[in-house]
């Protein structure tokens, strides 16, 4: 074998974000949308990643440091650049040590940070990608929950959302605390877009931990409305009822002002979509900007696709819920 690739699809986050850091349920699909991740033995003397012509080298035997930044944008690599380190070194561990150095590559139609699960495409695809290279076939689901540690380690703190999301495709309801990812649908029509995001998830995930501490009673109450959101939504979705999902949408995004971390931009966007006839719509990720979902009847979604690009948004998909992961091999 020698060289293996993965294909793994964005996602979007339907609704919960925020409350499923606390436990609570959330909503999230797999988008049409691929990174794609190859990688090869390059025989001895560490490892290199290549993201979009950038090349970081990343020594075997210190994983997670010594990157070798020279000429490149610092702040666009150095975040995948982590993630990749981390899923060598668990990969590392599965399969009991690395004999070689592996040659990766990362081609990705999105910017990382956007709230599109880029970082967990990239952290499932490296594991998926190297673990085959020794021969090991991981499963969805063991998969799934070592990309989790990718993410968990290197951002501090994170739910298995987006790694489940990626791994196992589909629009899936997250149920943290048990660990249990249930198939609600395997598509639906929907408009995915983003406009540029300020701040790390990190960031704004401590900062929405720092107002729970300020007003525990307040943002508890504003959890649980999320939380009301998301099994409100559950039936919506089995059925398709695009206007419920659209109304509930508009609701979550209200919520998540509440929190403080939608922006300006997305505000924006949200707003001129309702006005151009969405049922509804709301951000979508972490917040500070980055992705947002609309849903609306489907013969509007082209129109509504010019109205946000006149805002400057980029359109990402009209269709939620496809395929997860999957492999291959390369001559
Ligand atoms: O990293 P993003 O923008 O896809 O957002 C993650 C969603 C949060 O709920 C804010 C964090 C998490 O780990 O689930």
């Amino acid at each position: 074998m020698t060289k293996v690739f993965a294909l793994v699809p964005a996602k979007v986050t339907l609704f919960g974000e925020h409350a499923v850091v606390y436990g609570y349920p959330a909503i999230a699909a797999s988008i049409p949308t691929y990174l794609r991740i190859e990688a090869s033995f390059r025989g001895r003397g560490g490892s290199i990643a290549r993201f979009e012509g950038v090349e970081l080298r990343i020594p075997v035997k210190a994983l997670g440091i010594g990157f070798d930044f020279a000429e490149i944008d610092k702040s666009y690599a150095s975040r995948l650049a982590a993630y990749i380190s981390k899923a060598l070194e668990l990969c590392s561990e599965v399969v009991g040590g690395l004999d070689s150095g592996l040659e990766i590559s990362v081609e990705s139609p999105l910017p990382p940070s956007i709230g599109l699960g880029t970082s967990a495409a990239v952290s499932a695809g490296v594991l998926a990608c190297c673990a085959k290279l020794h021969g090991v076939d991981l499963g969805v689901e063991e998969l799934a929950s070592l990309a989790w540690r990718v993410e968990k380690e290197v951002q501090g703190a994170a739910s298995p959302m987006d790694t489940a999301t990626v791994c196992l495709g589909g629009i899936r309801l997250i149920e943290p605390s048990q660990r249990r990812y249930p198939l609600l649908r395997d598509s639906l029509e929907a408009l995915v877009g983003y406009v540029p995001r300020v701040g790390t998830t990190a960031s704004l995930v401590a900062m929405v931990k720092n107002l729970m501490g300020r007003a525990p009673s307040v943002f508890r109450a504003v959890m649980e409305g999320i939380s009301e959101v998301v099994k409100a939504s559950i039936e919506a979705i089995k059925q398709g009822n695009l206007e419920l999902l659209g109304l509930l949408a508009s609701v979550n995004h209200g919520l998540l002002r509440a929190l403080g971390v939608v922006s300006e931009a997305s505000d924006r966007v949200v707003h001129a979509l309702r006005e151009a006839g969405a049922y509804g719509a709301k951000m979508s990720g972490a917040g500070g900007g980055g992705a947002f979902i609309a849903f609306a009847d489907p013969r509007k979604l082209e129109v509504l696709s010019e109205v946000v690009r006149a805002l400057g948004a980029k359109v990402v998909s009209l269709k939620i819920g496809c395929p997860g992961i999957s492999l291959g091999e390369s001559p």
